[in-house]
């Protein structure tokens, strides 16, 4: 990686502000629901502590708009860190100000404190430079690393770089990294399967893959238009009427460069999202007036699997259908075994496919299931991330 990392730093006596994304899902109860993006950021925060540095955790949990929104505030996170890591984590009620420098203050070297909820402040999403620069000021060193809010130009994520002296942390460099060799130096055949409800958030990256992989497989609601695109009955599905030219000039461009987009044969219909009540399979050609496709069919599915079983990379993102509804999930899930089942080097690319190969407890069968949603999507589309971008180079 040609940007500085943590590995680069000398980090002993040094106060190390580290952006870490613990966006996590919390229920009202204050559970969390899932604590991967926590469990991942600790390998930078122990490599920190056991070079003598004092990580000083920077975060944002959900979109309170720069208010003060107790649901949103860290707690449960601190308390949850703190166990992973065996020992204490000082959680500040705030971010900046009196309080916060004096425990900031108070802290030995392989010490751990963890700020508020950076989003409380207005100026966190506004990249306010006035604001950048008084965080940078209670440190000596800049790391990020959170990857799952790289894409966003905030003040904690990219403007502080241009204060202090700054690197990508351990996972950050792994997602950078993993992901960029894929998509530089594939080992073939390279198969691309991309899901999700709609073509409008995924035709950055079909347009980017498309030249780079040797099979692009499309599912889930954004099938539809793609569909519509052949001159199929959609019936009452997803469909985005605006896009149905753009998902024809793919498939055109995709014939003109010779390569293979897979779309659905058969799906499974419903009468809607939330009613899996009546369900049918039919050829995607025919889905009836009244009824929505929402998932793929078992022709379909095993085509599918076929096709990624003979894969040598696979990147996935997006599912197959409305898998949170057992109804609706055995496409995603085919998917989902397939990938596991293959010798293929498989990138699960954060967000709703990586909520689903968790369901499915195939995470683990993964080679790499990303910590970012927007973030993963916005590097497959080829995209430059801002939380990278301002980073010091080697
Ligand atoms: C995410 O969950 O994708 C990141 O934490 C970014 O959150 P945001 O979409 O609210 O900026």
């Amino acid at each position: 990686m040609e940007k500085k990392t943590v590995r680069d730093m000398n980090l002993a006596g040094k106060k190390v502000l580290v952006r870490v994304d613990f966006n996590v899902p919390i229920d009202s109860q204050g559970i969390i629901a899932d604590d991967k993006r926590i469990r991942e950021a600790v390998p930078t925060i122990e490599y920190i502590c056991r070079k003598g540095g004092r990580v000083i955790l920077i975060s944002h949990l959900g979109r309170p708009k720069g208010k003060i929104v107790s649901k949103f505030r860290l707690d449960p996170v601190a308390e949850r860190l703190s166990k992973i890591l065996g020992k204490k984590v000082v959680k500040c009620d705030d971010a900046l100000g009196f309080k916060v420098k004096e425990a900031i203050g108070a802290m030995k070297n392989g010490e751990v404190v963890l700020l508020e909820n950076i989003r409380f402040y207005a100026e966190e999403e506004e990249n306010d430079a006035e604001f950048a620069q008084q965080l940078a000021s209670m440190g000596e060193i800049y790391v990020n690393d959170a990857f799952g809010a790289a894409h966003r130009a905030h003040a904690s994520t990219e403007k502080i770089a241009s204060y202090l002296p700054s690197g990508a942390g351990l996972l950050m460099e792994k997602e950078i990294s993993v992901m960029q060799s894929v998509l530089s130096e594939p080992k073939r055949p390279f198969v691309a399967v991309i899901g999700g409800a709609k073509v409008s958030d995924k035709i950055g990256v079909l347009e980017n893959l498309l030249d780079k992989t040797d099979v692009l497989i499309i599912g889930g609601g954004m099938a539809n238009t793609f569909l519509k695109a052949k001159g199929y009955q959609v019936g009452s599905s997803l469909l985005e009427e605006d896009k149905v030219k753009t998902a024809s000039d793919l498939l055109a461009r995709a014939e003109n460069i010779g390569r293979e987009v897979f779309l659905p044969s058969d799906v499974a219909i419903g009468k809607g999202i939330d009613d899996s009540s009546q369900v049918q399979m039919v050829q995607a050609d025919c889905i009836p007036e009244g009824w929505m496709a929402l998932d793929i069919g078992p022709k379909t599915q095993k085509k599918y699997a076929e096709m990624v079983m003979k894969a040598a990379t696979v990147i996935w993102n997006g599912p197959m259908g409305v898998f949170e509804q057992e109804a609706f999930e055995k496409g995603t899930k085919a998917i989902a075994e397939a990938i596991a089942r293959s010798e293929a080097v498989s990138i699960v690319g954060g967000g709703d496919s990586a909520a689903a190969v968790e369901k499915f407890g195939l995470a683990d069968k993964m080679t790499h299931v990303s910590t970012g949603g927007g973030a993963s999507l916005e590097l497959m589309e080829g995209k430059i991330l801002p939380g990278i971008a301002a980073l010091d180079n080697k």
